[in-house]
């Protein structure tokens, strides 16, 4: 039997499978077929709603050193900035307004923001907004964290795990971090009872397909709720400056694969996928994606949260980017659901 026919019945494959299905990536019978499938099954669970999650990027302090990141420790060029609780609800009283029932809350690793002020951060949110969902994505923290973040109200975590291969780990990120430790982190969410999201970069430097099928078994293993891809960008304050761009071809492919590997997932069509090609988002959705991220952090920081060069809608108002993205998903047939929109179950 075909490898495509086989991940659709199994909706799972062997890692030398996973491999020998990558080499299709430039096939466009292949590429169509994925596709239609991942359409059908999105259809299916999700009909043709679109979620928004209102992103509050609400500091780019961070004590790692990522080596793809432009906000990482390292980067003396960065100008810092942290939004205070006052500004953050701000941006949760506008995205409210707009119509978003889900709050992502996305920093670096700042040690400014304890356990105990994110906390009562989150539950100033839950307590203004109690039809709303809080998404926290602020990287590794205890178990003990994640749980206190938990009950003071966050319903779900973004984690991308960006590579689920030692080796290659390794070549993104400083010996201090390990892989285990980004995965120890992603099981500690589930059994909290958050909803989950990992991810990667597709194309980061060094990335071949062995690398990719480890992803592809990581996430089918954990199981995640959400599943966050986009292509790597370069940044021009790393060491990857001159490296290429991940490719939008292989992003779209990999996020109809994903689809057809966890039906119900929720996945987004990023902003980096947005920001590598005018029409990357739309494309995104139409390879089975059924979330967009836009952006409410406050437009005087928008350029700060500076992590790939010539990221998009860093000059635009929340209002705009939220009617140019209804324009966006309506154009190719769907539309922005306002509602929490938590994954199926
Ligand atoms: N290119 C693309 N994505 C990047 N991220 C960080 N740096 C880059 C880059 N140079 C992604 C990481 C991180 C998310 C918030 O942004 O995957 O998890
Ligand atoms: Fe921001 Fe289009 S989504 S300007």
């Amino acid at each position: 039997m075909d490898i495509i026919d086989k991940l659709i019945r199994d909706h799972h494959l062997s890692r030398e499978e996973y491999i020998r299905l990558l080499a299709l990536a430039e096939d466009p019978s292949a590429t169509e077929r994925l596709k239609e499938e991942a359409c059908r099954l999105r259809r299916r669970y999700y009909k043709d709603k679109v979620y928004t999650r209102g992103l509050i990027e609400f500091t780019n302090y961070c004590k790692n050193d990522c080596y793809y990141c432009g906000i990482r420790r390292g980067n003396a060029n960065a100008r810092r900035y942290r939004l205070t609780k006052g500004a953050i609800l701000d941006c949760c009283k506008n995205g409210y307004g707009l119509g978003f029932r889900t709050f992502v809350l996305q920093g670096g690793e700042d040690a400014y923001f304890t356990d105990a002020r994110l906390a009562d951060i989150v539950r100033s949110i839950k307590a203004g907004y109690p039809d709303c969902a809080v998404t926290l994505s602020v990287g590794e923290r205890s178990y003990e964290s994640y749980a206190r973040l938990r009950e003071a109200g966050a319903d779900r975590y973004l984690l991308r795990h960006e590579t689920a291969s030692e080796g290659h780990y390794g070549r993104l990120h400083p010996p201090q971090m390990r892989l285990a430790d980004r995965k120890a982190c992603l099981y500690h969410l589930k059994e909290l009872g958050y909803q989950v999201g990992a991810g990667f970069m597709v194309g980061s430097p060094g990335q071949t397909d062995q690398d990719i099928a480890e992803d592809l078994l990581f996430l089918k293993e954990l199981g995640p709720q959400m599943v966050g891809i986009g292509p790597f960008i370069p940044h021009h304050d790393t060491r990857f400056a001159k490296e290429a761009p991940g490719s939008v071809e292989l992003t779209l492919f990999l996020l109809s694969v994903i689809r057809i590997m966890l039906p119900k997932v929720l996945l987004p069509a990023t902003t980096a996928l947005g920001t590598l090609d005018p029409k990357g988002r739309e494309k995104g959705l139409e390879a089975g994606a059924n979330v967009v991220m836009p952006n409410l952090s406050p437009v005087e920081d928008r350029k700060k949260y500076d992590l790939y060069d010539h990221k998009i809608c860093t000059g635009e108002e929340a209002a705009e980017c939220r009617a140019c993205l209804a324009r966006r998903v309506e154009a190719v047939g769907y539309r922005i659901a306002e509602e929490r929109g938590d994954a199926r179950t």
